[in-house]
């Protein structure tokens, strides 16, 4: 790497930790152990640094007008590279409209170039038309969609900003699931059908997050929430022996399992779809060494297959709808490494139930058993408006 990119490398993280007026020319000279003289050698000043960074983001991005996409598969793909390269450039569009204050000559080439990506957003829409995937008959529709995309995808951080919410890879993803719903009423019928599957799991996140956020001060409110740690895994522990090596709570909520599995001996990494309800679980674990990570259980990456020796699964399967039940219980049980164990608790369904939640049937719970060796089967009874069984299950990989 030559010595101007590295100053663009070095800068653009810099921007990224903190933000472009707080890291300073001295700053990435200083971060890359060379004088400022000799970074201004390659660079006038942090104007030109920034310039440079834009134009490297604008190359990363662009696609040629043959190269969008065609259908609604390809155009999620793209979204999802997309989505990437904003994640590795967030400072420019935390920072979009005030770097325009600073430097005229940079507005100008990016309102250039949003026009024309205006345009190549309007491209897709109307491949997509061609292509049987969207029905919009009036210009003026096909407009405000184009138009409301472009927004989602320039404002998102601001948005998430605005909301309290931090930033981090998995929210900014939360944009592709607006251009999906932005374009949902113009899909013809299979379409919609695909995007209602989708829906759970992109979903999820906000109804939890709003259910977390609206009760962040009385936690009470949030019905599944016990502030202490689940009994049945309670009692679990405290009966077997030799807690180690590396545990998953799945859908981790305020993080009291979490709790309960680190002061057994685990490493413990505990996942949820709710920014809000990670926010809070580290707020009252401060101390502790639990990883509390933003994760969908559909999209864990490749790294956790196979992984942990202790996986801890109660109630999340059961707060999505039924049609998701066997790719959640795959996913689940993915996670599970080799003579690992995994430990489920969930309602057992004994009468209709409009849901949320939907209890599990003893079917669906044999459907563990396609990857998995049941030890231990147990039915409590615990009385609940739900139901008055809950399964607690233990098996080994
Ligand atoms: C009913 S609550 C149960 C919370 C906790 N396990 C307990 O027993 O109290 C379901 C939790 O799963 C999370 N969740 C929902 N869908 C998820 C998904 N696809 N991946 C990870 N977490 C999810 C929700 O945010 C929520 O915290």
């Amino acid at each position: 790497m030559s010595r101007k990119e590295k100053i663009l490398e070095t800068a653009l993280k810099l921007f990224n930790e903190s933000n472009s007026q707080t890291a300073t020319t001295n700053h990435i000279a200083k971060a890359m152990n060379i004088s400022p003289g000799n970074l201004h050698y390659h660079y006038k000043n942090r104007e030109e640094i920034i310039r440079k960074l834009y134009i490297q983001l604008r190359e990363e991005m662009s696609l040629s007008t043959e190269e969008l996409p065609r259908t609604i598969e390809d155009l999620n793909r793209h979204e999802t590279v997309l989505i990437e390269i904003q994640w590795r450039y967030r400072f420019f569009f935390r920072e979009l409209l005030f770097l325009f204050s600073r430097d005229e000559v940079l507005k100008k080439m990016y309102i250039a170039d949003n026009i024309a990506h205006r345009n190549r957003i309007k491209i897709v829409m109307q491949n997509l038309i061609e292509n049987n995937e969207l029905q919009i008959e009036d210009d003026e529709r096909l407009e405000f969609l184009v138009d409301s995309i472009l927004m989602a995808w320039q404002f998102y951080t601001s948005h998430m900003y605005t909301l309290g919410r931090c930033l981090d890879a998995k929210g900014v993803e939360e944009v592709i699931a607006h251009t999906h719903n932005a374009m949902r009423p113009f899909m013809i019928k299979k379409r919609k059908k695909m995007s209602r599957e989708l829906k759970p799991h992109n979903q999820a996140s906000a109804w939890f997050d709003e259910m977390y956020s609206q009760n962040k001060d009385k936690h009470e409110n949030i019905p599944w929430a016990r502030l202490d740690v689940n009994p049945l895994l309670k009692s679990y522990l405290e009966k077997e022996e030799n807690h180690n090596g590396k545990a998953l709570v799945i859908g981790c909520g305020l993080g009291d399992d979490a709790k309960a599995l680190e002061v057994a001996g685990y490493d413990v990494l505990a996942i949820d779809v709710s920014q809000k309800a990670l926010e809070l679980a580290n707020e009252r674990f401060l101390n502790s060494n639990i990883e509390f990570e933003k994760q969908d259980i559909f999209d864990m990456p490749q790294k956790y297959d196979e992984y942990f020796d202790f996986v801890f699964e109660a109630f999340t399967i059961q707060s999505l709808p039924v049609e998701f039940r066997e790719k959640m219980i795959k996913a689940v049980s993915k996670t599970v490494k080799e003579e690992g164990k995994l430990l489920l608790v969930a309602h057992k369904r004994e009468h209709k139930f409009d849901g949320p939640p939907w209890p599990l049937e003893q079917e669906e719970v044999d459907l563990f058993k396609d990857d998995l060796t049941e030890v231990l089967f147990e039915v409590h009874k615990e009385e609940s408006s739900i139901s008055n069984h809950r399964f607690r299950i233990l098996y080994k990989k």
